[in-house]
């Protein structure tokens, strides 16, 4: 029935659109749209993104592929098209999915391949516009777009539009504002049943904390949380923090200026304002010294160090960790008072300084 179905003529483009609509429609009837703080460049840049990755990147990739894969292993072409489907498509969509939670997280942890990724994470509000807002070189380098097109040369069709479906499903359903899963946690009877699912597939309480701005917020793991389709990965790799409730701020720490034109088209186009990571010639700078500097804290609340040693705000995290592998460490004060704080990055019990620094 299933298989029938999907030998339908771009059903997959269907539903994918289908998909977009419904989440917008009811977004827009719930009052989401209506009181956003949105402006007129994140709208043109999201859908302009995606518009060309449906008309232009996928197009183009799955043609070079076919070039290719016709040109040197014609052999090979339809070599998949007898294969049990069920399988075929298990074996097609946890390869597709653990790609992008690599992809997902080497963005994270790379400077050039974070400033691609990071127009997603400057929106400051969820919503299913958000879930195609990155840079167009972040898609043209996406290993997932090149997989789908050597699925399809093998003869995977009906496999790749069964796993387009349900990935837009999720994925646009875990950037709603809508968020589907909140009765499931407000409500005692009905919590067994989301505690199953979230071991499963990306709900919105999980992949809100990845937006959240700052760890400081419970809800918020931005340094982790990177999957797409499903937790697995996320909780195989050791990045995984379940939440039960949403971020009360979404976006980056640092906020900057920067025209759509920068966010998308980067590094081809730059952004006018000087704190941008998009900006020519912008540069992490090394803010460590040989000294402690002692700040004074308060009881009962919580902090943020700087681990990766770039912060502008020593010894506290200001955001600059985005692009390395470095997160900040959260910690709390037993006493108020004045408390010495490591700033040479290497004590043996950070945050908090243990001389180590004098025998550097
Ligand atoms: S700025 Fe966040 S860890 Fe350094």
């Amino acid at each position: 029935m299933i298989e029938e179905l999907l030998t339908i003529k771009n059903i997959d483009v269907y539903f994918v659109v289908g998909i977009i609509l419904l989440f917008g429609i009811l977004e827009s009837i719930s009052g989401f749209l209506k009181n956003s703080n949105r402006k007129k460049g994140d709208w043109i840049q999201e859908i302009l993104s995606f518009l060309v990755l449906g008309n232009l990147v996928k197009p183009i990739i799955i043609l070079l592929m076919f070039g290719l894969g016709t040109y040197f292993f014609p052999q090979y072409r339809l070599a998949l098209a007898s294969l049990p489907f069920v399988g075929l498509f298990a074996a097609y969509i946890l390869i597709d999915d653990v790609l992008q939670y690599w992809y997902h997280r080497t963005a994270h942890e790379t400077p050039f391949l974070w400033k691609l990724h990071r127009p997603h994470h400057q929106a400051e509000e969820m919503g299913f516009f958000v879930s195609y807002r990155n840079a167009l070189l972040y898609y043209l380098l996406m290993p997932n777009i090149w997989w789908v097109a050597l699925i399809l040369f093998l003869g995977g069709g009906k496999v790749v539009a069964l796993g387009l479906i349900i990935k837009q499903l999720i994925i646009i359903g875990s950037h709603s504002q809508l968020k589907w899963d909140k009765p499931f946690y407000q409500y005692a009877a009905l919590r067994p049943i989301i505690k199953i699912l979230e071991r499963i597939i990306i709900t919105p309480a999980f992949h809100h904390s990845h937006h959240g701005t700052s760890k400081l917020d419970t809800a918020s793991e931005p340094n982790g949380n990177f999957g797409n389709m499903f937790s697995l990965w996320d909780q195989l790799f050791g990045t995984a923090t379940f939440q039960s409730s949403y971020p009360k701020e979404y976006g980056l720490q640092q906020k900057t200026n920067d025209p759509w034109t920068a966010s998308y088209f980067y590094p081809f186009v730059k952004s006018p304002d000087l704190k941008s990571e998009w900006s020519a010639g912008f540069k992490k700078t090394d803010t460590t010294t040989l000294e402690a500097i002692s700040v004074s804290l308060t009881k009962g609340e919580a902090y943020l160090w700087c681990a990766c040693g770039m912060s502008k705000n020593q010894p506290f995290c200001d955001g600059s960790h985005h692009g390395t592998k470095f997160k900040p460490q959260k910690f709390a004060v037993k006493r108020t008072g004045t408390t010495r704080l490591c700033n040479c990055k290497k004590s043996n019990r950070t945050p908090f300084c243990d001389d180590t620094h004098l025998s550097l």
